[in-house]
């Protein structure tokens, strides 16, 4: 059941926007209130009026509407609901969510939301098939997006495969899904750090890493996905903020730290950003300039270490907290080090040697290390990790009550569990 689940429904155009009026009503007869959105080339297809008076509302579809502003400006149209769905999500709409445009009201409320997107995809199959489709798909996946369908049959164009939109039912199915499956970690909040530090030098200059903030994000979004209040406080990626989370920008170290403080207590604190180990001792008020002759010296000082101050004991220690260990040999030994150094719960550990593609690229293989010993997980994606850490933190934490869920022991490098 939907009950008083608010859902806003964008139609863009295509053969498959016919049976949005359908869909409308099958969600209503679950106890939904649906808004309705339409693109331009959704109107050749099916009728406002139509979408209308199944959804009992009025349908929006421009962007300059004042109107529209003063009964409801359009950021608050998104945010206003418990779930964004997008169908027929057509190739054009996926291609200019990928991209961040924002040129009509549909495209604008998509970027503007904060809530999930269930998209249903439909599209002729050819171009369904095509590296620009597929491409922005894998990316809107990896930054959350939810799919369901295509179906695979005969299309509208005679021709036949993947791209037709999965049926209203099925839909259904999955918006009912996506609000009633289990999720173990609601009523807990997480704290996650993300990406690089930058540490500046002088007004241009800064000391970074090669850090693209992939795990961290994706490690964010999974906890709130399964229903952790989440903040995530990243240093500069060029990554969108997850959906569902509360993301702090912050750039160097102390700064993070600094955010971090802020968010205390948290029930799960995860740290996988690369904070930069060092900054400078001073921070040049103006460019450092070449005089020709003498190099300048770079004085360094330690940053602060957020894992280990908030592995610290203390009322405001997390329940559970996790470090990375971003490593390029003796990984498993230098990591279980590493946990006991830092006095964290769990350590993932990770191979960054440069064979690996680990840091920057698409996949992680995992070696989690815990007070009783190591699991070795298998190589997958970043986004693949998340979901399996995010599970994982439930099982520790599930049902326990809070000084049980500490971590036990140190182990000793090659022990299997
Ligand atoms: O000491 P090292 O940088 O190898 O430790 C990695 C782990 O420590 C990661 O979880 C990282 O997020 C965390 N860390 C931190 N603050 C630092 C350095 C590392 O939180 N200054």
């Amino acid at each position: 059941m939907l009950s008083g689940k608010r859902l806003l429904l964008i139609v863009s155009g295509g053969i498959a926007a016919y049976k949005t009026p359908d869909l409308v009503r099958r969600l209503r007869g679950q106890g939904a209130e649906v808004r309705v959105v339409m693109t331009a080339a959704a109107e050749q297809f099916v009728t406002p009026l139509s979408l209308a008076s199944v959804s009992g509302q009025r349908v929006y579809q421009a962007l300059f509407s004042l109107t529209d502003e003063a009964e409801m400006g359009h950021i608050e149209l998104s945010r206003a609901a418990d779930l964004v769905i997008v169908a027929p999500a057509s190739a054009d709409l996926l291609a200019k969510l990928a991209n961040g445009l924002a040129d009509d009201l549909a495209s604008t409320l998509l970027l503007a939301t904060d809530k999930e997107v269930l998209a249903a995809p439909a599209m002729n199959v050819r171009m369904w098939e095509h590296p620009a489709t597929q491409e922005n798909l894998a990316r809107l996946k990896r930054r959350g997006l939810l799919i369901v369908g295509p179906d695979e049959g005969e299309m509208a164009c005679g021709e036949y495969g993947p791209g037709r939109m999965a049926e209203p039912d099925a839909i259904v199915a999955a918006v009912a899904e996506h609000f009633n499956m289990p999720r173990p970690l609601s009523g807990l909040s997480a704290l996650v750090t993300s990406g690089p530090t930058h540490e500046p030098i002088d007004p241009v200059r800064y000391i970074a890493n090669r850090s693209s903030g992939r795990q961290g994000h994706a490690i964010a979004h999974a906890l709130a996905h399964q229903g952790a209040a989440v903040t995530l406080v990243t240093g500069p990626v060029q990554l969108p903020d997850p959906a569902g989370v509360k993301t702090v920008h912050v750039e160097s170290a102390r700064e993070m730290l600094q955010a971090c403080q802020a968010e205390l207590p948290v029930d799960i604190a995860v740290c996988a950003a690369a904070v930069s180990d060092w900054r400078a001792s001073e921070e040049a008020t103006q460019k450092i300039k070449k005089d020709g002759s003498s190099l300048p010296a770079l004085q360094l000082s330690e940053n602060p270490d957020i894992l280990a101050q908030l592995s610290k004991a203390g009322a405001q220690r997390p329940r559970l907290v996790i470090g990375f260990a971003a490593e390029t040999r003796d990984v498993a030994a230098q990591a279980a080090a590493k946990r006991d150094r830092k006095g964290c719960d769990w350590i993932l550990a990770n191979d960054v040697s440069a064979e690996s593609g680990t840091f920057g690229g698409p996949d992680n293989s995992i070696i989690l290390i815990d007070g009783q010993g190591r699991e070795d997980w298998p190589r997958t994606s970043k986004e693949g990790v998340a979901e399996r850490l995010a599970v994982r933190i439930a099982q520790a934490l599930e049902g326990k009550p809070e000084e049980e869920s500490r971590m036990p022991e140190p182990i000793q490098d090659g022990q299997q569990k």
